[in-house]
């Protein structure tokens, strides 16, 4: 049954593995000791498989499945905690195993062969990825990575100071108060699509844009309101603030400049424009 098994399905057996392309498949596999249960043994190549394709990163585990062919059922993180509660409880037949792994061929071939998935099978499928290509955009990587992190304290200033306009919108009070709700809510929303492109810009430089009120709140220079004030000390404040962005965003821009980075040279200016002009105009308010 092995024999005819192996004879079958070798043409899958001896697909050429590994970065080289000097290996076969069936080299990657070991005769274990499989139990002699067909079905165990099968259920022992799921498991093997799962737990190599959770191992794997997404796009790793994507390669891997599209390679070989392989269809898992259940690949969600809900599906994992199932498979989490009912570890490899694999009793049933594969139809309604819900972390069965279907495969077009191994599945079939492998069955019964008592062959298992060894360490050097993961190590050489890992070589066998396509290598993401370094980042070549004419800026050397010590410089990008400063320009990322000017730009991270860019973020953590704008979120702040987005936070901090957002919750003057809501709670303004007095005379004024039509004309600061309206004012306020313009430039939140002005600061929240800045948001976006200045972490994208992180991104593109190759770098992880920080995120989450605590990593930002410590990266930011500008300090969130601890209480509400007066609807002129919240003008006063904001003046403060968008002035604050302007000084880091300037400190940046150097940086920038010395990189030859043009697109970050442009976005920062377009924010400095955006930040002192919505300073003059709150500036504007106080001015008797
Ligand atoms: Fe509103």
């Amino acid at each position: 049954m092995r024999a005819n098994a192996r004879f079958l399905w070798k043409p899958l057996l001896e697909t050429p593995v590994g970065q080289q392309q000097d290996t076969q498949l069936v080299d990657l596999l070991e005769d274990g000791n499989a139990p002699p249960e067909e079905e165990l043994n099968r259920n022992q190549l799921h498991n093997d498989l799962e737990i190599l394709l959770d191992e794997l990163s997404s796009r790793e585990s994507t390669v891997i499945q599209t390679t070989f062919w392989l269809r898992r059922r259940h690949s969600s993180i809900a599906d994992s905690n199932q498979r989490s509660n009912a570890p490899f409880s694999r009793t049933g037949t594969s139809d309604c195993n819900p972390c069965s792994i279907e495969t077009a061929a191994t599945t079939t071939s492998l069955q019964g062969s008592g062959l298992h998935l060894t360490s050097r099978f993961i190590s050489n499928c890992r070589n066998s990825m396509p290598k993401v290509p370094s980042i070549q955009i004419g800026i050397p990587a010590d410089k990008r990575q400063a320009i990322a992190n000017g730009l991270g304290r860019v973020l953590a200033d704008t979120y702040v100071l987005y936070g901090k306009t957002h919750g003057f919108h809501w709670n303004v009070t007095g005379p004024m108060f039509n004309t600061l709700h309206l004012m306020f809510m313009e430039q939140y929303t002005e600061l929240w699509n800045a948001l976006d492109e200045i972490a994208e810009r992180i991104r593109a430089l190759g770098f992880p844009a920080p995120f989450g009120g605590d990593s930002l709140g410590q990266l930011a220079s500008i300090k969130e309101a601890k209480q509400n004030p007066a609807a002129l000390d919240m003008v006063r404040e904001l003046v403060s603030g968008h002035e604050e962005v302007a000084r880091t965003a300037r400190e940046v821009f150097k940086l920038a400049e010395e990189a030859n980075d043009q697109p970050t040279a442009d976005l920062l200016t377009q924010r400095l424009q955006i930040h002192e002009k919505t300073a003059w105009m709150l500036r504007s308010l106080l001015e008797v």
